[in-house]
């Protein structure tokens, strides 16, 4: 697919996602946050709902979380603009409660089309949320982000094989430091991945 059919559909989807109301999310939202980055990206990375800053300006991981993402990105040798970023719910909950599952079944059919559309070799998965919904699409069952991270699994998605490799939600690492070392431990696999396959 050439990356301008691909910059037309995900514009699609995400017209489409600022006027939905398959769940009641839209009420509460300032804008919607539909992702955003490279069409053409070896990696994705799947976080779990817009905060406050990102339901300010409209995009993914733009406040403290985003800070620390950019610092693992850059810590491998990424750029934003070599990744796409979006999540499993594409509108705030209130005061950042959890997802629930009724607007993660709402929502994700929108993430689903994104990631056929984008087709990466690879999916980072941010947090319980994303790896639970990401993991179990793919046949691995998930009890607890601790118990699958630090790994790299194999799924076949849209006919292709594709990496995936979940961790823990920058958020969670912000003030943890353990967390916060599992986290680079896991982008430096990523980093592997990459390398290792020659992709980018
Ligand atoms: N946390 C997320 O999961 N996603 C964002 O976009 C920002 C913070």
């Amino acid at each position: 697919m050439s990356v301008k059919t691909r910059e037309e559909d995900l514009k699609k989807i995400s017209k489409e996602i600022a006027n939905c109301r398959r769940c009641s999310l839209w009420k509460e939202r300032k804008n919607p946050v539909p992702g955003e980055g490279n069409v053409n990206p070896v990696v994705v990375f799947v976080g779990e709902a817009p905060g406050y800053w990102e339901d300010v300006k409209g995009r993914p991981f733009v406040g403290a979380a985003g800070r620390l993402l950019d610092e693992m990105l850059t810590g491998i040798g990424l750029r934003r603009d070599d990744v796409y970023i979006t999540n499993i719910l594409k509108c705030r909950p209130p005061r950042n409660r959890d997802p629930r599952p009724e607007e993660v079944k709402a929502c994700t059919p929108f993430l689903d089309r994104q990631l056929e559309i984008l087709s990466p070799e690879i999916i980072v998965t941010l947090g319980r949320h994303s790896a639970m919904y990401i993991l179990s699409r793919a046949g691995f069952s998930v009890t607890g982000i601790t118990a699958v991270r630090g790994k790299v699994y194999h799924a076949r998605f849209w006919g292709k094989n594709v990496r995936l490799i979940p961790t823990f939600h920058p958020a969670a690492a912000l003030y943890n430091v353990k967390l916060k070392d599992y986290l680079v431990r896991d982008f430096k696999l990523l980093k592997a991945e990459i390398e290792q396959r020659r992709l980018i």
